[in-house]
């Protein structure tokens, strides 16, 4: 496929198109104010790839309530007080030409006591001492979520995605290790996934009908099993439950080490299943025009740019330009980051990432 397929618009179930394939991968950046509210930090940033040529981008991950909080001066959805900074947010990509969506997150038993979060396993062995969440506080936690969907609604944003990757609270409830559970949230696959089908579901009912659902899942670690979220994956596809599925690979070349699908790329065993309405896009060094084009051939309908777009704001648009750009070899100077434009805070958040400020760098 080449890479004119990359520039085509893609429609949705819900809501408008998007203008290409491109997607801005949710970027976690340190620079909102401790109570949550979008800074000028976050403002310039979101201003910035606003004027990158993405088709969507989507927020840093959001917290749906004050106790689920994982970072320092994370971005805020659980309050009314975070409005006009969302409203704002939500105003510069849509002026920029790009959907806009807010990643939604709570951090479940990750949650960061330092910061005020309440951890908030699924299970009482996850951490010695905690208990687990009463079947009363999933519920609390799932109505959170869909009021912060809510939320980002009326800042004008055009959907949601909720944070199913990475352990933190869906997919920790996915998790055949981290969730022992009892009641309707725990045991079988179904009553597992109950608390992620929930949330788009009361999303779903909450919202207008061309608000945009998307849903990023990853793979690995945590206990989970890739045969089960594929199974999840397949009934969410036939229910048409989202919009679109983000597979939040950490390299989407990876091959299946173990079990069914060992040999076959994690992502073919996505892309293989029949989607009906649903797109699907991964995330994983995608760091070069090349790779995006032959990401569509192997069943992608879209991509997300992570580390790429840190690099050089408007990577959609040099790819658009020349169809052989490469993003700079890592790791880079701090002096290349300011030079792009990026905030102090955000290049000393990159410092904390392996192998891409170059230590010692100034
Ligand atoms: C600085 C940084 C912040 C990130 N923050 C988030 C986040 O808030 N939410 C999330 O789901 N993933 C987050 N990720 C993961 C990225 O969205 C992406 O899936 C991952 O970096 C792989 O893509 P890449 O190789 O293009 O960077 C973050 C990654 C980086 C490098």
């Amino acid at each position: 496929m080449s890479i004119s397929s990359l520039f085509e618009p893609l429609a949705f179930l819900h809501g408008p198109p998007m203008r290409n394939r491109f997607m801005l991968a949710p970027l976690t950046n340190q620079q909102s104010e401790p109570d949550g509210v979008a800074s000028e930090f976050d403002q310039d940033w979101i201003r910035q790839v606003a004027q990158s040529g993405y088709g969507l981008v989507h927020t840093c991950a959001t917290n749906v309530e004050a106790s689920g909080i994982a970072f320092a001066r994370q971005l805020g959805i659980h309050s009314d007080d975070q409005l006009p900074g969302l409203t704002e947010i939500a105003a510069s990509i849509r002026g920029g030409g790009a959907l806009s969506s807010v990643q939604l997150h709570h951090a479940g038993h990750r949650a960061n006591l330092r910061l005020g979060g309440v951890p908030s396993p699924a299970s009482g062995r996850t951490i010695p001492g905690i208990a687990a969440l009463t079947t009363e506080q999933v519920e609390r936690i799932r109505d959170s979520f869909i009021a912060a969907a809510k939320r980002a609604e009326r800042a004008g944003f055009d959907g949601v995605a909720p944070h199913g990757a990475f352990g933190w609270i869906l997919s920790e409830f996915m998790s055949p290790l981290l969730n022992d559970r009892t009641d309707k949230y725990g045991g079988n696959l179904e009553n597992r996934a109950r608390l992620t089908i929930e949330v788009i579901d009361g999303i779903r009912r909450a919202c207008g009908p061309d608000f945009q659902i998307g849903w990023r899942l990853s793979i690995e670690r945590y206990g989970l099993l890739l045969e089960e979220l594929r199974e999840i994956v397949a009934e969410i596809f036939q229910r048409e439950l989202i919009d679109y599925l983000d597979l939040a690979l950490w390299d989407s070349a990876q091959i299946v080490g173990t079990g069914t699908f060992r040999g076959k790329t994690m992502l073919s065993v996505f892309t293989d299943l029949p989607r009906r309405g649903v797109r699907v896009g991964t995330a994983g060094k995608i760091m070069s025009a090349q790779r995006c084009a032959q990401l569509l051939e192997e069943g992608c309908d879209f991509v997300l740019i992570g580390r790429a777009g840190i690099l050089e704001r408007d990577f959609p648009l040099r790819v658009k330009a020349n169809p052989l750009h490469e993003s700079p070899a890592l790791p880079v100077t701090a002096d290349f980051l300011r030079q792009g434009g990026l905030s102090e805070r955000f290049i000393n958040h990159m410092r904390g990432w392996e192998s891409f400020v170059q230590p010692g760098s100034p």
